[in-house]
């Protein structure tokens, strides 16, 4: 009898079997969580920022509203989602816990630790009770997940009806000249800065080649809309260099 052969999967332009991959994933992000917001804003110029208010104002934050911020890291959208919000509640969920670790420090110094929870987990398999939450958002995170189509039935099942779903990701820009000149930024400029910055290279070429494997908006859109979601469109952002997609659980 033969041992049935394990899927494999994406980890940056290397192909892993499926189950190497979170552990591969919590290896870079473990190694990069201290320098992890500096290095948002070095790599983006700031431009992340800009991207997340975007979330934010589509997502219009209302008072009391629940959020579960998946692949939530140091806390970022959860943050701006409280501060919009004026009052409400996020779970932070994570699989590294040293990202989660460097959030708490954030929420402290803030005086906001007592509208969050940080709970270490797998966005493909949610600790929540079915119908609990009315936001589900994961930003820069889906694309490092191992089997994204599972992350977006997780969040369908986690909210309430009536629920949001909101997606932050790098994605692809629709002419192939602007994408070549991004493609070479990329790939020269950013393991670089993560080397000079962080001490550390491969976690950065690691991030761009990830970002180079993940669907581009329409075959998203079609993920989304296979968890079930209704009203599901993508606003593009920086002419495509990343996007939001929202669903709702109708
Ligand atoms: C690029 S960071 C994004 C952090 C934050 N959401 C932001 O926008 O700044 C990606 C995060 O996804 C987390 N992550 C990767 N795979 C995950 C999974 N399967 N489940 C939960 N979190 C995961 C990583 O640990 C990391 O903290």
């Amino acid at each position: 009898m033969t041992d049935k052969p394990e899927n494999t999967t994406h980890f940056g332009f290397e192909t892993v079997p499926e189950g190497e991959k979170a552990g591969r994933v919590q290896g870079v992000f473990s190694s990069v969580a201290s320098k992890y917001d500096i290095m948002n804003d070095v790599m983006s110029v700031g431009i992340h920022r800009v991207w997340k208010d975007a979330m934010m104002d589509w997502l219009a934050p209302r008072p009391g509203q629940r959020l579960l911020d998946v692949a939530g890291g140091t806390g970022d959208i959860s943050f701006r989602f409280l501060k919009r919000a004026g009052h409400g509640h996020s779970t932070v969920l994570d699989i590294t816990e040293s990202m989660l670790v460097e959030g708490r420090k954030r929420a402290e110094a803030e005086r906001m630790s007592d509208s969050l929870d940080w709970v270490v987990g797998d966005a493909m398999a949610l600790p929540f009770e079915s119908n609990t939450f009315d936001v589900y958002t994961i930003s820069f995170g889906i694309r490092n997940v191992t089997r994204p189509q599972e992350a977006l039935n997780e969040a369908y099942r986690v909210l309430k009806p009536g629920g949001r779903l909101m997606v932050l990701e790098f994605s692809q820009l629709p002419n192939p000249m602007m994408q070549a000149a991004y493609d070479a930024y990329s790939f020269n400029v950013i393991p670089q800065m993560g080397q000079l910055i962080a001490g550390d290279r491969d976690s950065y070429q690691y991030l761009v080649e990830s970002i180079r494997n993940f669907p581009d908006q329409d075959t998203f859109l079609d993920m989304v809309r296979k968890a079930g979601f209704g009203n599901a469109k993508y606003r593009n952002l920086s002419l495509g260099i990343a996007a939001l997609h929202s669903g709702w659980k109708l």
